[in-house]
């Protein structure tokens, strides 16, 4: 078999027409959808994602500021910034880039944030949200994954998605997504981790792998059954080339397992365009609560 590539890049493409359109009812009511990003220190891939998200916007009509601060900046500063994003009119949401340096303590700043702008779904009480199945804000890569295998084909209902990797950025709450009693989930979910042993066990008895370990090409052909759906949300830096542009690899040995698998996200081009995708989705629908609610 060789498998169909999902193209995250035409399934975000067709998602923000839909995003467009309701950016323009908004628009046409007298609100402008906004969006903060905040990045602290000078990360080079940070750099790039919170660019891109800027840029995003742009595209869709979404009203953006970014504010860089320097690596040092307090957390107090940081604390009070975010204070002022919540009480600003303009701003329907509010980013932080992680990692934060190592100085700022991660959860209080997550926890500062104002619930009703967590466009990243990151708030203790939106994550409780959504592990309970109440309406929130979904973060925005396993909420990306969760649409790349509606879109495509392959719905999870009733499938056994095994999730490795247990981050509380994607392998937790894809794990947690995925598993709700609802439509476009309804998944048996296992979630493996670095210390979880004979993986190839549970790998090969999977219908769906998200793979989300952060290690180039870890997950290999002889680790999948036959027919497998692929979602790969590694963004791995193996080198550079000669021009100084970032060679990337995801945590899955494309190569050979697209030899294998019914259907696979490449990198680049798979989950990394419907991150950003989810997050002006999320921004647009803060902006239609805020509506709803005024
Ligand atoms: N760092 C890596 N992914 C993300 C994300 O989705 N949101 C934020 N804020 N930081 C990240």
């Amino acid at each position: 078999m060789v498998a169909n590539i999902i193209s995250g890049k035409e399934i975000a493409k067709s998602i923000r027409e839909e995003i467009k359109v309701k950016v323009d009812e908004l628009k046409e009511k007298g609100i402008t959808p906004g969006l903060a990003v905040v990045l602290v220190g000078e990360d080079p891939a940070s750099q790039v994602y919170v660019r891109a998200k800027g840029k995003a916007c742009d595209k869709l009509g979404i009203y953006s500021e970014t504010t860089t601060l320097p690596a040092e900046t307090g957390e107090d500063e940081l604390l009070k910034l975010i204070e002022k994003l919540n009480a600003d009119e303009k701003i329907h949401g509010i980013l932080v880039q992680l990692p934060l340096p190592k100085h700022i303590n991660e959860t209080k700043v997550l926890m500062a944030i104002d619930p009703d702008k967590d466009v990243d779904g990151f708030h203790p009480v939106n994550v409780g949200r959504m592990l309970v199945g109440d309406e929130c804000f979904l973060p925005c890569t396993p909420h990306g994954v969760q649409e790349l295998l509606i879109r495509s084909g392959n719905d999870p209902e009733g499938k056994h998605v095994v999730v490795v990797g247990r981050s509380n950025i994607v392998g937790k709450p894809v794990a947690g997504i995925l598993m709700q009693k609802k439509d476009g989930a309804n998944a048996t979910v296992t979630i493996a981790h670095s210390r979880t042993k004979n993986l190839t066990e549970l790998t090969k008895c999977a219908d769906i792998i998200v793979a989300a370990i952060g290690k180039p090409e870890f997950i290999k052909a002889d680790m999948v059954k036959e027919g497998v759906v692929i979602i790969d949300v590694g963004v791995n830096q193996v080198g550079e080339t000669p021009e100084g542009k970032r060679i990337l690899k995801g945590d899955v040995d494309f190569e050979g397992v697209k030899e294998k698998a019914s259907a696979i996200t490449p990198v680049p081009g798979g989950v990394g365009p419907m991150t950003i995708t989810m997050l002006m989705q999320n921004t647009v629908k803060s902006a239609q609560q805020k509506l709803g609610g005024a």
